[in-house]
């Protein structure tokens, strides 16, 4: 990943600006309309997001990317934390953090804006040679109203609550209320265009989550008259359309799936609005956020189990017909299970939708998960709370704690080696490529599940076997057993006719076509830099003779195959 410094200049100006603090909006645009010329330049080359026939590619800097991302928790994007941030970055070799952006603390008083923080997140990433997601805190942060400002929480009159059918009032915003929507995207708006000044030429920031896992819990939508009166009146033409129903009021056109549809509608629109804004100023791709509704749980309610309105599967459909101006709506996967993952690998990575996990937990299995997702399609990964500023929960409490996801461990105590370390550390230098042959559809991953020790990635000509648990050295007339627990992983991605490059961790691949035998023409070990192949050593005997075995040693192979 290349950085340079000079737009170091920008970023002091507008430390110095943001010093200050409370900077007027007026002088924003002023700052803003200066810095137009400068961006636009350089805009070509924005990250955008790509797709070709159903597959998708973050592009930056003009060429796909691969996110080895990781969320940092919710409270450490203050200047006291960040160095733990950088740290964990670092020690995980992540080429992107996810970080948030507070709304509280971007304009702790109307119109007045604090742009400190981004400003300070921005250039510490440039010194630590990693890009940025920005996450929007404001209006939902997991269907709640917790990050917007004082000013917003204490006048309920002018910033309107979800009323739920009892009548009480919700500790979330309505997203009925034209005040709430034009206060978001007032903030919004305002930050993107700083953005663009102090970053639309570098690009550190690649992505921009809008909102966080929204959705409302405890009522499944707005029962306040203004919603009210939108929901006994007809579902909207394009939305209906897009459905493939026929017209009428939301009872009529969705049935018992009325109210949670009505809530997604409301609130797609609403964020629709705040990321078209957001883009009108500095056009960054923009995503969604979702906490999952359970595919495998029948019984599971809209606003019980999960947010009613956010983007769960049930009601991706409305989101896309809706939202426009979101590029992705992305899982949050915390659900645990292997067949679970896979399936909402599945549900969310669509021919209209680019697979993007951008949390998952932070435990023993996101080594594997991140093999799934790649081989899924997926653009980006990245598991939450990297920083391990959480709060401690003891080893021995039972991990039935609502939302925190398995893997939290007492701070003071030196993390155990997160597997996922090493394999960032084995990709970080050949983003680029596997990117690009992802995007090709060249490229193809198994991930060890319990009972499965054998399986086969079908190149067509080739397949791919991929055993778990074999001894590296000697064949064995045993079959595969797997591994003692479900560990390995493989990248098998197609180079040319009968050129493969291989990697992966405890497990064996072998290649095979049928009725021949095959011969290893050449296997190569090297690594990828700077988009050139770096040849280390020609692999042979011992360490080909028995098919090409991966231990925990980062390894990548290139090779290349016979039949005869
Ligand atoms: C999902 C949210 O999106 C994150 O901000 C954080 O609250 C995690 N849950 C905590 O597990």
């Amino acid at each position: 990943m290349k950085f340079s410094r000079s737009p170091a200049l920008i970023i002091a100006l507008s430390c110095l600006v943001s010093l200050c603090s409370s900077t007027s909006m007026a002088q924003t645009t002023r700052m803003s309309r200066h810095s137009n010329s400068a961006a636009s330049t350089a805009s070509s080359s924005m990250p955008r997001l790509v797709e070709k026939d159903g597959r998708y590619a973050l592009m930056v800097d003009g060429t796909p990317y691969l996110m080895l991302g990781g969320q940092i928790n919710n409270s450490s994007a203050w200047p006291g934390l960040l160095p733990k941030v950088w740290e964990a970055a670092a020690n995980l070799h992540v080429n992107t953090i996810e970080a948030p952006i507070y709304w509280e603390q971007l304009e702790p008083q109307p119109d007045h804006f604090d742009y400190s923080m981004v400003d300070m997140l921005v250039h510490q990433a440039r010194e630590h040679h990693v890009h940025l997601v920005l996450l929007w805190f404001a209006t939902w942060k997991n269907g709640s109203q917790h990050y917007s400002p004082e000013w917003v929480k204490l006048d309920m009159a002018r910033f309107p609550r979800e009323i739920s059918p009892k009548g009480e009032t919700m500790d979330i915003l309505s997203p009925h209320s034209d005040n709430n929507l034009h206060a978001d995207i007032h903030a919004f708006t305002a930050l993107m265009r700083h953005l663009k000044m102090i970053d639309g030429a570098e690009h550190t920031v690649l992505l921009i989550q809008v909102e966080n896992e929204p959705g409302t819990y405890g009522t499944n939508r707005d029962y306040s008259p203004a919603a009210q009166q939108l929901f006994n009146g007809p579902a909207p033409a394009a939305l209906v359309t897009a459905m493939h129903k026929s017209p009428g009021t939301w009872q009529q056109v969705f049935g018992a799936d009325a109210d949670e549809s009505f809530a997604a509608w409301s609130i797609s629109h609403y964020i629709d609005q705040v990321a078209a804004a957001g883009k009108a100023e500095y056009p960054l791709p923009m995503y969604v956020n979702v906490a999952l509704r359970d595919p495998d749980d029948p019984h599971a309610r809209a606003g019980a189990n999960y947010p009613s309105g956010g983007g769960s599967y049930n009601m991706l459909d409305v989101w896309k017909a809706t939202a426009h101006n979101v590029d992705i709506v992305a899982p949050d996967i915390y659900l645990s299970g292997d067949a679970k993952y896979r399936k909402l690998l599945a549900l969310y990575g669509r021919p209209d939708n680019a697979l993007f996990v951008p949390e998952t937990a932070n435990g023993p299995n996101a080594a594997r998960y991140f093999f799934s997702v790649l081989g899924a399609g997926g653009i980006g990964f990245s598991p939450f709370g990297i920083d391990r500023t959480r709060p401690f929960i003891p080893p021995t409490a039972p991990v039935t704690v609502p939302g925190v996801p398995v893997g939290f461990v007492d701070p003071t105590v030196p993390p155990p080696v997160n597997p996922l370390a090493a394999e960032y550390e084995l990709f970080a230098p050949m983003v680029r490529e596997i990117a690009r042959l992802n995007f090709d559809g060249k490229l193809q991953t198994a991930v060890e599940e319990k009972g499965t020790p054998v399986e086969t990635l079908d190149f067509g000509h080739w397949h791919a076997r991929v055993s778990y648990g074999l001894n590296p050295f000697g064949w064995s007339n045993n079959p595969a057993p797997g591994n003692a627990e479900p560990i390995g992983r493989v990248l098998v991605a197609q180079l040319g006719p009968n050129e493969y490059l291989v990697t992966g961790f405890h497990a064996r691949i072998d290649f095979e076509t049928a009725g021949r035998h095959r011969e290893f023409l050449r296997v190569e070990e090297g690594h990828y830099e700077d988009g050139k192949w770096q040849f280390l050593r020609i692999y042979n005997g011992d360490q080909t003779d028995y098919g090409l075995n991966f231990t925990d040693e980062p390894r990548v192979l290139r090779v290349t195959l016979h039949e005869y």
